[in-house]
């Protein structure tokens, strides 16, 4: 199923953030839209389409509660998320555990809950990765979202022969509470979300939402050391004494 039009979706964390933009969904002709949140009052959409849904992901009764009320579903986007980015070499592993248990538990959960409905109407999967599985200077919340990104694959190869898609969404910043501390420049959350329905739309199994993410995904193939080297601290001293040299302003 490439088409968005006449189909049930469901959005994980769809309260704030980038899961808050189902109108694209509605838009592109989806007739309902669950919006999941662990608290669905924090839910301010006003839209008939649109059903607000109490879902904890990491919450099986939660879960299971969810999959009875949302019978009609044929679209899964597993978007809940959370990043502690701890050390992960940290003796106290609570935040890597926490972050396994939301960003890589979850979305099996979900899925899983709805496997008859997704295998009978050839549904669609997408999981919400990061730039940050394929470059993991996000430490604890990396390793979630490599997780994540191989458990996509796998989902893949068992829903596939049922006609579902499974699609790996991949990014770098995005301007949303999670990034609210970062400086560096962040994508709109409304340009993420139509990166991801035009690659569903398309057939895509992998979506990248920016260059930043196609230029580390193109790197994969290059020696470890290489594809680290342009993160390292070295690197962006470099940078900063040379654009300091050139320009006579720090960059
Ligand atoms: N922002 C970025 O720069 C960025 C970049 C790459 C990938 N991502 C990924 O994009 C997805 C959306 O993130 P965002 O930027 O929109 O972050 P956000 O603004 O922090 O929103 C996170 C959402 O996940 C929900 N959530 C957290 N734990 C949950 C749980 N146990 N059960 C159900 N919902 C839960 C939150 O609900 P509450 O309100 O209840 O906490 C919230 O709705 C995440 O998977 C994130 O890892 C984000």
């Amino acid at each position: 199923m490439t088409q968005l039009a006449a189909q049930t979706a469901l959005v994980t964390g769809a309260n704030r953030g980038r899961g808050r933009d189902v109108n694209q969904l509605l838009a592109r002709g989806a007739t309902k839209v669950y919006a999941g949140a662990r608290n669905p009052e924090t839910i301010d959409i006003n839209d008939p389409r649109v059903v607000p849904l109490q879902l904890d992901v990491t919450d099986p009764d939660s879960v299971a509660r969810a999959a009875e009320v949302a019978g009609d579903v044929s679209v899964v986007v597993n978007n809940a998320g959370i990043s502690l980015a701890a050390r992960v070499l940290d003796d106290d592993t609570a935040k890597l555990r926490r972050e396994l248990e939301v960003n890589l538990f979850g979305p099996l959960a979900v899925t899983s809950a709805f496997p008859d409905q997704l295998a009978a109407r050839s549904g669609v999967v997408v999981n919400v990765a990061s730039i940050l599985a394929w470059i993991a200077l996000g430490g604890s919340y990396s390793v979630s979202k490599a997780a994540l990104g191989s458990a996509t694959d796998s989902m893949r190869l068992e829903l596939g022969p049922w006609g579902v898609q499974v699609v790996g969404f991949y990014m770098g910043y995005v301007d949303t509470d999670m990034a609210s501390g970062v400086e560096a420049p962040k994508s709109a959350p409304a340009h993420v979300v139509r990166q991801v329905l035009d690659g569903i739309q398309a057939g895509a199994l992998e979506v990248t939402a920016d260059d930043m993410t196609r230029a580390v995904r193109d790197g994969l193939a290059q020696p470890v050391d290489e594809r680290y080297a342009p993160f390292l601290p070295e690197a962006a001293e470099a940078h900063d004494q040379e654009h300091h040299t050139t320009t006579g302003e720090p960059s």
